[in-house]
């Protein structure tokens, strides 16, 4: 067993540290507070092969591994888990989707422009009536020979007024149940796609989240992904590998706030000493560290299977239910040993704070992870 990075993980982590410092840090507060995200931090981010890591070079991806790509999600999100989130959906839902389940029309019209990051994707699972119950989609898609026709409403959608592509589920044969669902590359702009308003969101606000409609809107038969029915387990497979990345987000929101919090209490001087000689605030940061190390081996565990090739449904799971229980409570942490400071923004974690809830809560609830896990465990 070998806990120590390559010299090469050392390289790209270093990489993405510096570019989430030099980069990402500058305007991090001003995106937060106006919901921004400029299009050229995008390319910069295409232009390093953050947007398809892991994605075969011949299709213009990076070629790297699970275990960089959790580096890189770590560095940019101890920064802006706005970038990171863009970069976690568009890497492991939209490019390993379609690599992994398109067809090499599909490859060479749409993961090359994706790996890139000359488009941006945007993955469309959850609806009014179907989030944690994904099975119960409502948005039909009706075989018409040559096309389907899709119509229905997807909310919150991350990249949704963004994005370029978007992989969409819906149901075909509603008496077959998960096994009648199917899922689509959609256009922007195509006719009857509308785009809903951004959401006023309390963390990630940099990040763009919409309500998608679809009316009439026709989709050629070429562009469904894998066979007729397969639509729900792509949806599945995918999330597993997606679960890896808001693991890593979650870590990388925990261990920023750590180390604002570690570096403040050596500044701050209170009754005659830096406050980290209080043991109450020493015993926080050693708990911090111990919780994240452990989050990290969990998020570690599970990219490794991944590149290893084992079955990664399971330990995907624990690591995003941990590492976002950890952020949650340590970003908490990170506020309290800044005391008055900690609620301002120019500190920073007030924002890793509301960035951490949302890693419970997307691509699959904490309670949908232990049923996961715990469905898993039972069946083994
Ligand atoms: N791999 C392959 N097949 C799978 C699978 C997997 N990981 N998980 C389930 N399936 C198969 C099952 O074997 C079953 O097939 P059979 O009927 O042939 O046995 C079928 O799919 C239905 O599965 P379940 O009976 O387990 O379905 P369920 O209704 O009990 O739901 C669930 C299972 C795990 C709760 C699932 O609905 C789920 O994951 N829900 C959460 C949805 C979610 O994570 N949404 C995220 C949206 S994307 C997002 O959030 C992005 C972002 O924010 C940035
Ligand atoms: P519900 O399913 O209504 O759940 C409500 C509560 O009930 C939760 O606590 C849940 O855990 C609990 N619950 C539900 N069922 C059970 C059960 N069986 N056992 C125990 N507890 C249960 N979706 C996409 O498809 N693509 C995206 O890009 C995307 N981006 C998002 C970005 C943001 C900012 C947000 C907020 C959401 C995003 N989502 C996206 C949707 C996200 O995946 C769902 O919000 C999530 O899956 C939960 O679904 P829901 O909101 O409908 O909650």
């Amino acid at each position: 067993m070998d806990f120590s990075l390559s010299e090469e993980h050392i390289m790209i982590r270093d990489a993405a540290r510096d570019f989430a410092q030099t980069e990402l840090l500058p305007g991090v507060i001003e995106r937060d507070n106006k919901q921004k995200f400029p299009k050229e931090l995008v390319k910069k981010m295409g232009e390093l092969g953050f947007m398809g890591i892991m994605v075969d070079p011949k299709y213009g991806g990076s070629g790297m591994d699970a275990i960089s790509y959790v580096l890189i999600m770590e560095e940019l999100s101890k920064i802006d888990a706005s970038a990171s989130v863009m970069v976690s959906v568009n890497n492991s839902l939209v490019c390993y989707g379609l690599e992994s389940y398109g067809s090499e029309e599909q490859k060479q019209k749409y993961l090359t422009k994706l790996a890139t990051g000359e488009f941006l994707g945007a993955f469309c699972l959850s609806e009014p009536e179907a989030g944690s119950d994904a099975t119960s989609q409502r948005t039909t898609a009706i075989d018409k020979g040559d096309h389907y026709l899709i119509n229905g409403t997807k909310n919150w959608i991350t990249n949704g007024g963004s994005a370029d592509i978007y992989l969409v589920i819906a149901q075909t044969d509603k008496d077959k149940g998960s096994h009648g669902i199917n899922a689509f590359i959609i256009e922007k702009g195509v006719d009857g796609f509308h785009v809903g308003p951004k959401e006023d969101k309390l963390g990630i606000r940099g990040s763009d989240t919409h309500t998608l409609q679809f009316n009439d809107v026709k989709v050629p038969k070429k562009n469904r992904i894998g066979a007729n029915g397969s639509g729900f387990r792509f949806a599945m497979k995918t999330l597993s590998g997606g679960r890896i990345g808001i693991a890593s987000q979650a870590l990388g929101i925990a261990s920023g706030a750590y180390e604002l919090a570690l570096k403040y209490s050596k500044e701050r001087k209170a009754f005659g000493t830096e406050i980290c000689n209080h043991q109450a605030i020493a015993f926080k940061l050693a708990d911090m560290y111990t919780d994240i190390e452990a989050a990290r081996h969990l998020v570690m565990k599970a990219a490794w299977d991944k590149d290893q090739g084992n079955n990664y449904d399971r330990s995907s799971a624990m690591a995003k239910l941990y590492a976002s229980k950890v952020a949650m409570e340590h970003t908490v942490e990170a506020v309290q040993i800044h005391g008055g400071n900690g609620f301002v923004k120019e500190y920073h974690v007030e924002r890793l704070m509301r960035d951490a809830k949302i890693t419970q809560i997307y691509e699959g609830t904490s309670e949908i992870q232990k049923i996961v896990i715990s469905r898993g465990l039972l069946r083994d």
